[in-house]
């Protein structure tokens, strides 16, 4: 049966570049719509700029423009990146829409009429020359804990949290003035009364991977809900709320119900009724996000759905984090990519392949090694399977496809029936599954060329039909692949298709081999992954990177900030659920403090060396400096996780790490260990 699923990925915003951390969720959504449409499903994939916020209001503001025309820039080049990475939506959209003003305004009538919204005065701080309400990040001073200067309004490196508020002289980091404290009414919604409901519904919708209803659990349903302060007072870029003049919508209002107004804009370009996809039962609604907007997406937006009478998401499909070479992606290193850098040097394929080799439906990090990524392109893809194409295909254009189907051991009909298995990995977004069973059918496809050496054939005239039977299996095995890997691949699938005249539009051809046709002039397909390319990619990533900082240097109101959201309130990442035999795999054991001491250009970290009994010594850097002498440190015993790969630090190698436990700061404290324990021994 044709399913109806609508798909959404997070929407992007409009105060910073795609970079490829982004677009591990743009090409893992992109595969599964792809993957979707190609099983004959009617699958739509919605997406839109992200574009309030107090963030714009002050870039649009900097930059001398209105917002408008700062929007709309950076939509046209979100869109410019999507479309070179083969990500194809069928609505881009923008939450600065009137599609997305009414909607929102529906919503919030909802809200009203089922009593959930409340109202109350709050203090915070102003900024009388840029006449704006300052978020906590916009403001620095000295920490009232340890007098360290330009500390921000949050927290300090000591540790200590704390209100702006509580900051010794601070400064607006927009205009270098002194904030005043000012009331304004905010509006909040009263989340807590859908308690229930959320309970309920976590509980028995299967729309979240396990670890994502635990971790709800246990931070959030556990507790009364808090209300959530959904209002700004102006000035502030979005919409005014209709009920409430001088106050806006905050962003996180407006953004999800961006997801429904960018269906309302397919839907009028397409002749197709909304509540056909929003408030029906026979529709699937599937979103795609990353780990840190959990919260939203899984407690704020249902419970808005619900209240408005919109259906739920069938599944919220949640991601780790990218990391780069083990480390988070970083701009001084070079590894925090944007989109039209990684493009200008590399081939988008490699980047949609390797991203499928590393996807797992699980909320997992996932690592890009330039080493792993290289020796995945160069031996899958092209050592693979683009070799199977072009070791017959400059002989299968003089030859053509032979009338019937050769004997070729079973090859075709086990591929065909591998296709199943395949499906059900990319159903269940198991790329990395998908991709090695792809993989093995390569594996067991190349022998077949290998063993019948066609270059020989080539050259005895009596042999030519040998030479067409060949050429027809191993094109239509290459087929089958270009077929399973098409999601993925979607130019590797039309290189296949021109190829054999004959374009891939379905999952299912991948059951019945083409014979007795032509075959087009053999045209490259894809070239080797070049060291020297990346190289070159990564310089210019940390050049840009470098100017960018010296320009950010050179202005008082661009703070580091504005490559932030507007929204302080990311969550806690969650963590990856382990087995008892992963966890069985910790090397857990006593260990000496031999020294302790201060790393001057860290501001958290103390050295220690420790002695596993014997000879065996470790440095360890650890997280402490603000908990612990380190004089006091030299002597104890502590228990350390000893089999951790080291880890190349700023300041040393890292060999393993102390455990400790608390909330922070000053209060971690280093797990005890009876002074009868010896040095090396393990801790069970
Ligand atoms: O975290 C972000 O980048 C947000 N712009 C995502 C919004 S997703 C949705 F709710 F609109
Ligand atoms: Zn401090």
């Amino acid at each position: 049966m044709t399913r109806r699923i609508l798909v959404t990925s997070a929407l992007p915003y409009a105060n910073g570049p795609i970079h490829i951390g982004h677009l591990v969720e743009y090409i893992q959504t992109d595969i599964w719509v792809r993957f979707q449409k190609l099983r004959g499903n009617r699958c739509i994939y919605v997406c839109a700029d992200d574009t309030h916020g107090t963030a714009i209001m002050i870039r649009a503001r900097k930059e001398g423009r209105s917002e408008e025309a700062l929007i709309a820039a950076m939509s046209e080049s979100h869109q410019r990146d999507f479309d070179g990475f083969g990500i194809q939506f069928d609505n881009y959209g923008s939450t600065h829409s009137d599609e997305n003003r009414t909607i929102c305004a529906k919503i919030w009538q909802s809200l009203r009429d089922k009593d959930l919204i409340a109202e109350r005065p709050v203090e915070q701080l102003y900024d009388p020359e840029a006449e704006t309400f300052l978020a906590d990040r916009f403001v620095r001073g000295t920490c009232p804990k340890c007098g360290r200067t330009d500390q921000p309004g949050d927290n300090c490196v000591c540790g200590h949290t704390y209100s702006p508020t509580d900051l010794i002289d601070p400064k607006s980091t927009l205009s270098g003035a002194t904030p005043i404290l000012r009331e304004s009414t905010h509006l909040f919604v009263e989340l807590e009364k859908l308690h229930g409901f959320l309970a309920d519904w976590i509980d028995t919708s299967d729309a979240l991977q396990s670890e994502t209803a635990n971790y709800l659990k246990g931070h959030f349903l556990a507790n009364e809900l808090r209300d959530w302060d959904i209002s700004r007072p102006g000035p502030y870029f979005g919409f005014e709320i209709p009920d409430s003049p001088g106050n806006f919508w905050y962003v996180w209002f407006d953004a999800p119900i961006g997801y429904i107004a960018s269906t309302q804009q397919w839907c009028d370009s397409n002749g197709e009724k909304l509540e056909d996809w929003w408030n029906s039962d026979s529709c699937e609604i599937h979103h795609f996000i990353g780990k840190d907007i959990t919260y939203f997406h899984t407690l704020f937006w249902p419970g808005m759905l619900e209240s408005a009478g919109f259906r739920l998401p069938t599944k919220v499909r949640i991601h780790g984090f990218l990391t780069v070479a083990g480390e988070k992606m970083s701009k001084s290193t070079g590894t925090l990519v944007s989109a039209e850098t990684y493009l200008k040097y590399s081939n988008p394929s490699y980047l949609r392949y390797f991203y499928a080799t590393k996807l797992t439906p699980r909320v997992e990090d996932l690592d890009l090694g330039i080493d792993e990524f290289t020796e995945k392109v160069n031996s899958d893809l092209v050592g693979k399977v683009v070799n199977l194409a072009s070791r017959v295909g400059k002989f299968a254009s003089t030859t053509g496809l032979s009338k019937q189907y050769p004997d070729d051991g079973g090859l075709f009909a086990a591929a065909a029936k591998a296709g199943d298995e395949i499906a059900a990995a990319y159903e269940a977004c198991d790329f990395s599954r998908a991709m090695r069973r792809i993989m093995e059918l390569a594996d067991a496809a190349n022998p077949f060329v290998e063993h019948a050496k066609p270059w020989e054939m080539k050259k005895d005239a009596e042999r030519q039909g040998e030479l067409q039977d060949v050429c027809t299996v191993a094109l239509n095995l290459f087929r089958q692949l270009a077929i399973y890997i098409a999601p993925v691949l979607p130019d590797l699938a039309k290189q296949c298709g021109d190829l054999l005249g004959s374009p891939i539009t379905s999952w299912d051809q991948s059951k019945t081999p083409l014979v007795g046709i032509p075959v087009a002039k053999f045209q490259r397909m894809m070239d080797r992954v070049q060291s020297k390319d990346l190289k070159k990619m990564i310089d210019e990533s940390k050049e840009l990177a470098a100017a960018d900082a010296a320009q950010d240097n050179a202005s008082p109101t661009n703070d580091a900030a504005f490559n932030d959201s507007d929204q302080p309130l990311k969550d806690e990442p969650i963590a990856d659920e382990i087995s008892i035999d992963e966890f069985a795999k910790v090397d857990l054991r006593v260990a000496r403090v031999v020294s302790a001491e201060h790393v001057p250009e860290a501001n958290k970290l103390l050295k220690l060396t420790l002695s596993l009994g014997g000879d065996e010594r470790r440095q360890v850097f650890a997280g402490i400096k603000a908990a612990y002498d380190p004089e006091k440190l030299v002597g104890r015993l502590v228990v350390m996780a000893a089999n951790l790969k080291p880890r190349k630090m700023r300041f040393g190698l890292s060999e393993g790490m102390v455990t400790a436990a608390g909330p922070g700061g000053e209060e971690v404290f280093i797990l005890g260990v009876d002074e009868g324990a010896q040095p090396g021994q393990r801790v069970h």
